[in-house]
């Protein structure tokens, strides 16, 4: 088993040796990797001064050579134990460290550190990739500044890139090389090195101050149509973050580059991005609406890491939602101005409203600070991100905008150039606004997703509206105690005519911060029982329960006027009659209830007014959603229950439907603005319902569109539709013809994968196998394993839960298989089966055996042995 120990925020120490310069030297070789460094080290005056010299180094490296201050460093002088390299040499205040280490990308499965994509060179350093690639204190908190020189092949790598600016360059017969400078200090983990033949678009941006910087970005020739969109979204981005934060770009040239082999999304490497080719490529003919704002999310994403994240970075790793938590609320903020509001904020609470709320309530449960780990790897997590987005959203709500802009100018000026914690986040906002935020950092340090119960009472006599606010967070593994957490409750009242009621604060809403374990809030003066608006916006992540009534949440459905407040009512109407009949197996009969049909009709009605809320309010709560909120998960009452409803929607609304279908046709060109968009999703959600009627009509309407539409949205939503219809051989042929139009195109086949992954229909699992076979799979392409293994288990919820344990075996078959070759991604896939908890008790058994048999099969990396213990714990 791993020998991998458990790492504590409480041991940090600050570095003994410090790094002021890191000169490096690459010959790069498919094989074989001549890597020179050379290190100007000093000892920190801040460390205990008889610390020997250590560097981070993994099992992968071959030494070549070691010497400081030119003299070599004798075999007894060193010694190498699990990832580190200790010096036992006397040193002297400051010398140079030189050491030469050989390095085989090729064999780098891991996609940690430098690997080949597709026969180019690329890396990613985070978190402790660097040590893979020489020895290095590869800490966030140490600090350099770095010169690049890459040396390659000419023809098979004319393109030589690393962070900062070119500042010299030669070549010979066969062989060419570049140096790179980067000026701002910067830890490991921002490094960055790309050698392949590759294609780029060019701008520039003119910054607030005028200085031109160049921008670029590179793919391979085939995909050079397809940078416009990230183009486009990165000087947005650069113009947004100048206005909205006063932040401007620092080098002069700032570059993204696609790889098709990634972990993760994308990486902020200092002025060298590098990118999943999911998060850059855009194009209307083979990229549907929702990729295309994930490009532009994403690239702004990597973009304000510039600020919040690489001038001011993390002191270590168990900070890193300071960085990810920041660029995160940034990134939802920047997407909301350029789209619509509410419609961001809806998407973004029902994301961390199922997947993060589940994480909290499963065995890999910590804080946005956690407090310990064995693999930082498993702590890119939902709580990291969402939920660290969500304590600076409530930051900035309590403060209001112009104070917490103030926090964080008073942040990037004091900690420029720095590695520092989220204490020292908040210190700033603290500083700014004079209010002492002790309480409000246990969001920080406390697990779990904390609960409100809301009762109320109205007194007539005395015309006083009483709220009752009763907080409680359940204990999470480590964590049994829970202290009262500082809330932000948005709040608003509205009388029978639909009015809000003006509050003691003179306004329509206010805001309640609840910071005991019980709080009273009364209001005066109010003439009739009110209807409560609680949460909203939703103004902190709590589960919260008030005991309303379904002719109060068609009331707020009709009249709220902040839009996810006024979503979530009619959500929770859905949930109601989705519950009753969940726990009636699902498939129910019962006809739907009156009001809620002509609730609908009201909402098709109107859809027009505001296309892209309409769809999702006319949009069930998704099965994981309903299954996050379940106590044990049914699986396939679930689904029954949700495709039932669907389906009576449907006929209830037939015309309607149509109509409004219709109606959001155009016959214009497509345009992949905002108001284009919202058009195509509304008629992609109408066209859904038509199709939940098994009507030949309708799949006629289907295969016209689908051969019709110029764009990938619409083909796809048609496919799909089909796809999970009744009309198998209609849907046979179309895939068909989808992969005989889109097989060179890798995203657009990964799309084509993960629709049949996730097809309901029985038998998924022998299909899924097969498409493991096909030949557009690779099975070394995280891409592909996400689109095919990923969204089995994770979508296909009645496939993968099976009750003959195939599906769980299927997974732990393959995580066993993928653990040698890619531990990170091998570990997120394991997330299903890490639930185990929330289902019935066969299943649970299951799920178990087969936990058991992936700890038995031999020797697993930390990263799967660190979610495998917890889960069985
Ligand atoms: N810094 C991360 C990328 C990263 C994550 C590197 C994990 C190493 C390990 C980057 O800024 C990031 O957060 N990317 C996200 C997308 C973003 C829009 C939230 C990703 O890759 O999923
Ligand atoms: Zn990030």
């Amino acid at each position: 088993m791993s020998q991998k120990s458990v790492i504590y925020l409480k041991d940090y120490t600050v570095p003994a040796f410090l790094v002021e310069t890191v000169d490096l030297r690459f010959e790069l070789d498919a094989t074989a990797t001549c890597v020179e460094s050379v290190l100007r080290m000093r000892r920190n005056p801040k460390a205990s001064p008889d610390q020997p010299l250590c560097l981070f180094g993994h099992d992968s490296l071959e030494l070549l050579s070691l010497s400081i201050d030119g003299v070599r460093v004798p075999d007894n002088g060193w010694l190498r134990q699990d990832e580190v390299l200790r010096l036992n040499v006397s040193l002297n205040d400051t010398f140079e460290l030189r050491c030469v280490t050989k390095i085989n990308p090729e064999a780098n499965t891991a996609l940690e550190g430098l690997y080949l994509s597709d026969g180019m060179f690329c890396t990613q350093c985070e978190a402790e990739g660097f040590r893979r690639i020489t020895f290095y204190p590869d800490r966030p908190d140490v600090m350099a500044v770095f010169t690049t020189t890459l040396i390659a092949n000419k023809n098979q790598y004319p393109v030589l890139l690393s962070n900062g600016n070119p500042v010299a360059q030669g070549s010979d017969e066969t062989s060419h090389w570049v140096t790179w400078q980067d000026p701002f200090p910067k830890p490991a983990y921002l490094f960055a090195l790309v050698a392949g033949d590759l294609s780029c678009a060019e701008d520039t941006f003119t910054t607030q101050s005028g200085r031109a910087v160049k921008l670029q970005i590179y793919a391979e020739a085939k995909d050079l149509d397809k940078l416009g969109h990230a183009m486009e979204s990165l000087k947005q981005s650069m113009r947004w973050d100048e206005r909205v934060y006063g932040r401007e770009y620092d080098l002069d040239i700032y570059m993204i580059v696609a790889v098709d082999f990634f972990n993760m999304g994308a990486m902020e490497n200092k002025g060298l991005n590098i990118f999943n080719t999911s998060c850059v490529l855009a194009h209307p003919r083979t990229t549907t609406d929702a990729a295309f704002q994930r490009v532009e999310s994403v690239v702004a994403h990597e973009y304000f890491h510039n600020w919040s994240g690489n001038r001011v970075t993390c002191r270590d790793w168990f900070q890193l939602s300071l960085k990810e938590g920041f660029t995160v609320f940034r990134d939802q903020c920047f997407s909301a101005d350029m789209h619509s509001a509410a419609v961001k904020r809806v998407e973004d609470v029902t994301l961390l409203r199922t997947a993060q709320f589940a994480e909290d309530a499963g065995p890999m449960s910590h804080p946005v600070r956690p407090a310990s780990f064995i693999e930082i790897s498993n702590f890119y997590t939902l709580t990291v991100y969402e939920k660290g987005a969500e304590i600076v959203r409530m930051l900035h709500t309590l403060l209001g905008e112009k104070v917490f802009r103030q926090g964080t100018d008073l942040y990037f000026d004091r900690h420029d150039g720095q590695a520092v914690t989220t204490d020292d986040f908040v210190a700033c906002m603290e500083a700014v606004s004079q209010r002492d935020l002790t309480q409000f950092k246990r969001w920080y340090s406390q697990a779990g997703t904390p609960r409100l119960d809301v009762v109320d009472e109205y007194n007539a006599d005395q015309k006083t509206y009483t709220l009752r606010f009763t907080q409680s967070t359940p204990p999470t593994p480590g964590q049994t105690d829970k202290q009262p957490l500082h809330i932000p409750m948005s709040l608003a009242l509205f009388d029978s005519t639909g009015q809000a009621i003006p509050l003691a604060n003179g306004q329509l809403s206010q805001l309640v911060e609840l910071t005991d374990e019980e709080t009273i809030f009364v209001v005066k003066g109010v003439l009739e029982k009110p209807t409560p608006s609680l949460l909203r916006g939703f103004s902190a992540p709590v589960k919260l329960f008030y005991p309303y009534t379904e002719e109060q949440l068609s009331f707020l459905l009709t009249h709220e006027t902040d839009g996810f407040a006024r979503w979530d009512a009619g959500q929770q109407l859905a949930v109601r009659l989705l519950q009753a009949r969940i726990l009636k197996g699902g498939e129910v009969d019962d006809a739907l209830p009156e009001a809620f049909v002509s609730a609908w009709q009201v909402l098709l009605e109107r859809a027009s007014d505001d296309p892209a809320m309409a769809s999702l309010l006319l949009t069930l709560p998704t099965e994981a959603y309903l299954s996050e909120i379940s106590t044990v998960i049914d699986v396939d009452a679930i689904f029954n229950a949700r495709r039932t409803m669907r389906r009576q929607l449907a006929q209830a609304l037939e015309a309607q439907w149509l109509t409004l279908y219709n109606e959001m046709g155009s016959e214009e060109s497509y345009r992949p603005d905002s108001s284009e968009m919202a058009r195509r999703s509304l008629k992609n959600t109408c066209l859904g319902y038509l199709m939940a009627l098994d009507s030949p009509t309708y799949l006629a309407l289907a295969e016209q569109q689908f051969s019709e539409s110029d764009n990938m949205t619409e083909q796809f939503a048609a496919l799909s539709t089909v796809v999970y219809s009744v009309f198998t051989d209609s849907a046979r042929e179309m895939l068909d013809e989808f992969l005989n139009q889109w097989q060179h195109e890798s995203l657009v086949m990964n799309q084509w994968l993960a629709l049949q992954a996730a097809d309901p229909k029985s038998g998924a699992l022998s299909r899924v196998k097969a498409l493991l076979e096909h030949p557009v799979y690779d099975s070394r392409n995280p891409n592909k394993l996400r689109a095919v293994i990923s969204t089995f288990c994770n979508q296909n919820t009645v496939n993968f839960h099976g009750l003959d344990g195939e599906g769980y075996r299927f997974l732990a078959d393959k995580i066993i298989e993928l653990d040698k070759q890619n531990p990170q991604v091998a570990s997120r896939l394991l997330t299903p089966l890490t639930r185990w908890k929330r289902y019935d008790s066969q299943r649970q058994a299951l799920m178990r055996a087969q936990l058991q048999r992936i700890i038995e099969s031999g020797d697993l990396s930390g990263d799967v042995y660190e979610v495998l213990s917890k889960s069985m714990a």
